[in-house]
């Protein structure tokens, strides 16, 4: 094998330099530059106009054989719904999350379940083999068919799956694999990079389904590179409060499926359980009513679920007022309180506002507007609102309250967990009556201020 050149590239702009530098010599980015191996040019012949025009062809969609993709069941389905129906064969699914969070739990499960119906391998690269069969041991788990290997080099991992051919294959972590190529650490940008790209032309070629595992960052980004996000075909997060036992599992990009599915686990002592019933999980329900709390109905994926919004909103003693959230846009937070100052009337410049989405639930659709809006103005005035009411809406820059998706289904839902009333957008409003719910529904955000 010729010896490959080892080159850098900048991580922003994508500029190549044959020394590291500092500084990107073309964006002027600094600390971007990392190792790459540099791929030979190919040197072709200058074709002839004619026969480029061959090679050069175009299809018409009905011309397109798509083939049929397997669709595989995990054996979970709050993790086959995530995934669009199933393991794909030949996709490469990449799994970011916290550490300890249950990522390395979650995929001996599910590899347990899948070596039932066909095989597969589980690469560990931060565990020993001992590790992993004892904890399979302690969750009452056996699958004397799935293969098992310790092994953290890339070349080595790939002789393996080919002599093995596994239809499925876990690789636990990208940031603990490397290849000698490069001189640089595992779990550095060139390294991670460098090593998905092999392990990702390895299932595309071979139609094998593969599992990456990977850390994220203080900042909830994937360690490494954003260009793993794009190598693959899915990315799956998999969040949750250290302190709460659920889990949530949502789809970040997905080729195969709809993206904001949520998947519901949670952790007990023999692994992680489905919760197939999640709508209420997140809801503490309080005795009394607290001031600066609201329940609102959102509906990330295809299932409504109640959460509740706390604002907390205090005299500020730095000349900077601090805005934190917690679950919910930091941006939007800011946007909502100008909104509220110029079209409510109601300032909040000289006071810290805090906004938590309880349960440690992150909501990523404008309906948590309104409710943010109404815990914020009731932490203020420690005035509480009624614990049987519920609000969803999206609020404008114009202070117009935005209907939002589904809003029978989530009034629905509200409902059978005996919420009595409801704020909600004019758009909204349901034209029959729905048993014992009150529903006041609003045009702009003064009326919802009115209706309080
Ligand atoms: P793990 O899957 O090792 O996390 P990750 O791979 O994302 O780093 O999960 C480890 C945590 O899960 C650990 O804190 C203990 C807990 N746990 C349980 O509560 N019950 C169990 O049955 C198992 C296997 C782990
Ligand atoms: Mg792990």
């Amino acid at each position: 094998m010729s010896k490959q050149k080892i080159i850098y590239s900048c991580t922003e702009c994508g500029a190549e330099a044959s020394k590291w530098a500092g500084q990107c010599f073309d964006c002027g980015g600094w600390n971007t530059l990392v190792e790459a191996i540099s791929e030979p040019k190919k040197t072709g012949r200058h074709a002839s106009f004619s026969e480029k025009a061959m090679a050069l062809k175009t299809w018409s969609m009905t011309e397109v054989e798509t083939g049929e993709k397997v669709r595989r069941s995990i054996g979970m389905t709050e993790l086959d719904r995530v995934l669009g129906g199933g393991l794909v064969q030949g996709s490469v699914v990449l799994i970011g999350g916290d550490p300890g969070i249950g990522k390395s739990t979650l995929l001996l499960q599910g590899m347990v379940n899948l070596c039932q119906q066909t095989s597969a391998l589980y690469v560990t690269g931060e565990e020993s083999l001992q590790q992993v069969t004892m904890r399979a041991q302690r969750m009452d788990l056996t699958a004397p068919e799935l293969r098992l290997v310790a092994e953290t080099s890339v070349e080595r991992i790939l002789e393996i799956a080919a002599s093995e051919s596994p239809q499925v294959m876990v690789i636990d972590s990208i940031q603990t694999v490397y290849t000698d190529e490069l001189s640089s650490a595992p779990g550095s940008v060139s390294q991670v990079r460098e090593c998905a790209a092999r392990l990702v032309s390895y299932a595309k070629q071979t139609g094998t389904a593969m599992f990456l595992v990977g850390h994220v960052t203080k900042e909830g980004a994937l360690a490494g590179p954003r260009v793993l996000e794009h190598m693959v075909d899915t990315v799956l997060y998999f969040e949750g409060d250290s302190s709460s036992s659920y889990r949530v599992i949502r789809a970040n990009k997905n080729r195969f499926g709809a993206v904001n599915e949520l998947g519901i686990f949670a952790m007990t002592e023999k692994g992680l359980r489905e919760v197939k019933n999640p709508s209420a999980i997140f809801l503490s329900r309080h005795e009394e009513p607290v001031s600066g709390s609201v329940v609102m109905v959102t509906r990330e994926g295809s299932r409504p679920m109640l959460v509740e919004v706390q604002a907390l909103v205090d005299e500020s003693h730095s000349p900077n007022s601090r805005r934190v959230t917690l679950g919910f846009d930091q941006n939007r937070l800011t946007m909502l309180l100008a909104v509220l100052h110029r079209h409510g009337g109601i300032a909040m410049f000289d006071q810290d506002v805090f906004v938590n989405v309880v349960g440690g639930v992150r909501v990523t659709e404008t309906a948590i507007d309104l409710p943010v809006i109404l815990a914020a103005l009731s932490s203020m005035r420690n005035k509480p609102l009624p614990n049987d009411l519920v609000v969803f809406g999206e609020v404008g820059l114009s202070g117009e309250v935005r209907p939002v998706q589904a809003g029978q289904e989530r009034l629905h839902e509200a409902a059978k967990h005996g919420f009595k009333k409801a704020i909600i957008p004019a758009a909204n409003a349901p034209k029959k009556k729905i048993d014992g719910m009150e529903v006041i529904a609003v045009n702009r955000i003064s009326e919802a201020l009115d209706a309080i």
